[in-house]
């Protein structure tokens, strides 16, 4: 992914929608994005080839898979929102405090409901590669908030660059209503333009007082973030070979457009 030239200037105030300007600026190799950018490539294209991630673009999604991957999301992201309210002043992080604009734990918890129901707090548990992912969220939070920043960029950049087109491929697949119902995990209201935002982010992280072992370490976190992202994917695989349901093939021009095979 190449390093965007541009970055954005935001006001958000009195509760009013934010306004992003874009302004020129030139980014350095030093710059914190262009470091987690960097940083994180070789595993993002991993993340990209997992089984889980490569069959759920080709729209070859179980729905029982699927919510499974919701239910892992939902546990990572209350995590996560839970441990960025707690630093949200720190100055570490409260420039990247988004959380109209990003935090996805009640959209989450209304996904699960659709999906299993008004009592889905019973139904459903954290999965063992989830609980690791988790544990390092709120140890994190706790000991060494810096690091934080690292597991909301890998978690808020991607979604904002992949969810329009995941959220489609799961609306098809699984035959889902068009009014969003079990896919409010992808829709972010409050975010107009998802390139504009993420140039917003990134200037923010840009404006962090870091110096360069820091930056290090938050990129070394990222990576490690990523990897906690793969071990659910490949749990998740793992659970669907013991899954005995059909694979959910809407027959929609997506698998052809992905490039996906299924009979
Ligand atoms: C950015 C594709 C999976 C995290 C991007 C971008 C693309 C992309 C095209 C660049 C968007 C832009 O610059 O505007 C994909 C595809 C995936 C995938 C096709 C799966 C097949 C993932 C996963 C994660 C992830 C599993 C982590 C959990 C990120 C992050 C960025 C990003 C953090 C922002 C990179 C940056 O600009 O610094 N992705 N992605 N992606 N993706 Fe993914």
């Amino acid at each position: 992914m190449s390093a965007e030239k541009m970055e954005t200037s935001a006001s958000v105030s009195n509760g009013e929608k934010p306004v992003y300007e874009e302004k020129e600026d030139t980014l350095s190799p030093e710059d914190l994005s262009e470091m987690l950018a960097a940083g994180t490539k070789e595993v993002h294209e991993k993340a990209e080839n997992t089984q889980f991630v490569k069959d759920f673009l080709r729209g070859r999604i179980r729905k029982e898979l699927f919510k499974l991957g919701a239910v892992a999301l939902y546990y990572t992201y209350t995590a996560m929102e839970e441990e960025i309210e707690r630093n949200k002043d720190h100055p570490h992080f409260a420039p990247l405090y988004f959380p109209v604009e990003l935090h996805r734990h009640e959209a989450l918890a209304r996904d699960l409901e659709y999906f299993y129901g008004a009592d889905w707090q019973s139904q459903v548990s954290c999965s063992q590669a989830t609980q690791r992912y988790v544990d390092r969220i709120h140890q994190v939070g706790q000991e060494d908030p810096v690091l934080l920043v690292s597991h909301a960029y890998t978690r808020y950049m991607g979604d904002l660059s992949g969810g329009q087109v995941l959220k489609k491929v799961a609306q098809r697949a699984m035959k889902l209503p068009p009014t969003g119902e079990g896919l409010e995990f992808y829709q972010f209201d409050a975010i107009h333009s998802a390139k504009a935002f993420k140039q917003l982010y990134r200037s923010r992280m840009n404006e962090l007082e870091l110096d360069t072992a820091i930056k290090k370490r938050l990129v070394d976190e990222a990576v490690k973030a990523f990897q906690f992202n793969m071990e659910v994917f490949e749990e998740l695989e793992e659970i669907g070979k013991t899954i005995q349901e059909e694979v959910l093939d809407a027959g929609m021009p997506v698998h052809g457009a992905m490039g996906g095979d299924i009979s």
